[in-house]
């Protein structure tokens, strides 16, 4: 995969791709990551990317000339086959949120062209005739979106074959299976006054699975209720949750 991000910016991406697992997926050539610095894409003496808003407002528009130029060089190297499996996103609060399902078919693109929005956002035209996804990566205003960048390139990056030591954890990932993680426990089994559970000493397998499946209904019926609706439940799932006070799928949403 080859992901491209545009942003007034690059340096802010100076760390959190040169460690850890992505770092790792860029060395073992997973994914290429390229910067691209916005401004280079101007034409006047001052490199201006953003301009006065049509109509008064405060706040500066993002100019569609240099993101149109840049998007536009990078898609005149593809071919129609990579063109079909190519996303042009914008990060900007009014975006669709970033899920694991998005995060998912994100990751099953050949190239993703990523555009940080600053200022009050970007020249409409950019939405209307460049962009294939805007998205958002929650329900409150960053100073940029370089920020959102980066995370969505981490979620992508993790899920691309061979970029996690162990397949079975991205796909036991919680989220992924609809509900919350269950607690985890390492060494020492005691830890000042505090035990592991025993179940988890047991060496019982059946019971461990068991233990482990009702505290991820217990987590996510009291954190995140609203993943219920969507989660793939047994009906001893639901008669558990039904102990704990889950009236059924039905009334679980929102
Ligand atoms: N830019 C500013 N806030 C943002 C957000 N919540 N998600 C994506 N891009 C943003």
């Amino acid at each position: 995969m080859r992901i491209h991000i545009l942003t007034l910016f690059p340096d802010m991406f100076q760390g959190p791709f040169h460690n850890s697992i992505v770092k790792r997926a860029v060395d073992s050539a997973l994914v290429e990551i390229h910067l691209h610095d916005i401004r280079q894409y101007t034409h006047d003496r001052h490199h201006t990317a953003d301009d006065y808003q049509f109509g008064g407002d405060s706040g500066m528009v993002m100019k569609p000339e240099p993101i149109f130029e840049g998007v536009e060089s990078i898609l005149s190297d593809l071919t129609q086959l990579e063109m079909a499996r190519t996303r042009v996103i914008l990060t900007s609060p009014q975006g669709r949120l970033l899920d694991q399902s998005t995060v998912e078919e994100l990751a099953r693109q050949l190239h993703l062209i990523v555009i940080c929005g600053h200022y009050e956002g970007v020249d409409e035209r950019v939405l209307e005739h460049l962009i294939t996804d805007e998205v958002s990566i929650g329900d409150y205003v960053l100073t940029g979106g370089e920020l959102a960048a980066m995370v969505l390139t981490d979620a992508v990056v993790r899920l691309l074959p061979g970029a996690v030591g162990s397949e079975a954890s991205v796909r036991g990932d919680s989220i992924t299976t609809g509900l919350l993680q269950h607690p985890i426990y390492t060494r020492p089994a005691q830890f000042q006054e505090w035990g592991v559970p025993e179940v988890l000493l047991s060496g019982n397998h059946q019971e461990i699975k068991r233990w482990r499946r009702e505290r991820s209904l217990e987590r996510t019926f009291h954190q995140r209720p609203d993943l219920l609706a969507r989660a793939k439940l047994t009906s001893q799932d639901i008669e558990f949750l039904g102990k704990l006070g889950f009236k059924g799928k039905e009334n679980s949403r929102g």
